[in-house]
């Protein structure tokens, strides 16, 4: 599996800690999640061990669709966090991402680095559509280049400047240092993609956003955030049902789309649909894209992935294998530190701030 993780903001701070823990943190619209991670070898092989995982839930209104609005909250979050759990190390990874950020292969000519540089917000505003001078850009190459051709391929990200801003921002006011900025996406690939799966779907659905990424053998071809996930379903519960808050919250979780409470499942079921439609719509474009290559299985993860009957409902209407992941598949010594929060609290949050510690080995 080919790791990778932008460029958007990357500053000279060690990747890693003096002690050789990564650190990710993953800023949801629910929560802030910190995973720390060591990289080493295992028969050969490159490995990753978790040392602490934990949570700190957030206020509603704190992030939303991605970006952090209120930067006093997830800094008072990201103290809590550290000071509770005695973290020690400071170096981070942060995760971001927004409904605005753009993946695509590019085609550039084929300049000296410096060059190259100068000449890429250039080539990129063809494609990105918000104003070059509020954008972060970032273009990797991919490997097996044809040296003749005179031009390089590679995958363009942009996202705007001012999200990635107020998260390194709210995160340093912590007293930690941003050491390099990943998309949030490519984490999630990181930790849930499959190392024997060629050709797959990962879905991350939280609360407010859905992030999809088809890949092949760990390189992404299709890349898209949909301002979609299980807050709006808790909305809509409680207009449609009736239902309190609270109460909405909890049907999803307990019956969701199992049919036990005909009412609720109808109600979700419907709710569903704009994001079935989307993750339909990404593996047509895949499709087209790639005549001949098979979609394998589409792997879950992200809170409400967890809901009754999702997977089920995603594998029946799309015709292709789906269920969700555990985002800890691929590292050793889960529980090092036998102190850390349950598993369980974490499960559903975890495949971002693991993916981003992950991708320090990179
Ligand atoms: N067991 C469950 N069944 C159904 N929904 C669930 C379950 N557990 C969590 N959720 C839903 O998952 C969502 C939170 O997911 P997650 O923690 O992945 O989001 P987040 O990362 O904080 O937010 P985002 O990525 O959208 O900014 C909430 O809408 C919550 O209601
Ligand atoms: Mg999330």
């Amino acid at each position: 599996m080919r790791h990778r993780q932008t460029g958007l903001g990357n500053t000279r701070v060690g990747i890693t800690n003096s002690d050789g823990h990564a650190i990710g943190v993953d800023i949801g619209s629910t929560a802030v999640r910190v995973a720390i991670v060591s990289h080493g070898t295992h028969d050969g092989r490159p490995s990753a061990s978790v040392h602490g995982m934990a949570q700190e839930y957030l206020p509603s209104g704190v992030v939303v669709n991605g970006v952090v609005t209120d930067q006093a909250a997830v800094t008072r979050a990201l103290k809590a966090l550290w000071a509770y759990n005695k973290f020690e190390c400071r170096n981070v990874i942060v995760g971001v991402t927004n409904h605005q950020v753009l993946v695509r292969d590019l085609t550039v000519p084929l300049l000296p680095e410096d060059q190259m540089a100068k000449a890429l917000p250039y080539q990129a505003r063809e494609v990105v559509p918000f104003p070059m001078d509020q954008a972060l850009i970032d273009f990797t190459p991919f490997a097996d280049q044809d040296p003749d051709s005179g031009t390089v391929t590679g995958l363009l990200i942009a996202s705007p400047k001012a999200p990635i801003v107020a998260a390194v921002s709210a995160v340093e006011k912590a007293g930690l240092h941003v050491a390099r900025v990943d998309l949030s996406t490519f984490a999630a690939l990181r930790s849930i993609a499959h190392e024997d799966m060629a050709v797959e779907a990962v879905v991350d659905i939280g609360a407010h956003l859905t992030s999809i990424i088809v890949h092949t053998n760990g390189i992404p071809k299709v890349v898209r955030t949909l301002v979609r996930g299980g807050h709006e379903l808790t909305e809509r519960l409680v207009e449609r049902a009736n239902l309190s808050v609270g109460d909405a919250e909890q049907a999803k979780r307990e019956h969701g789309l199992s049919g036990r409470n005909r009412e609720v499942s109808d109600v979700l079921t419907e709710g569903l649909k704009g994001l079935m439609a989307e993750i339909r719509g990404s593996i047509h474009y895949f499709n087209t894209m790639n005549p001949g290559v098979t979609l394998e299985r589409i792997s879950l993860t992200g809170g409400t992935s967890w809901m009754p009957g999702f997977a089920e409902a995603v594998s029946d209407h799309l015709g292709i294998e789906a269920g969700v992941v555990e985002p800890l598949q691929h590292v050793r010594n889960r529980w090092s530190n036998k102190d850390i929060q349950a598993p369980e609290v974490l499960r559903s949050g975890t495949a971002v701030s693991l993916g981003l510690a992950m991708g320090a080995a990179a």
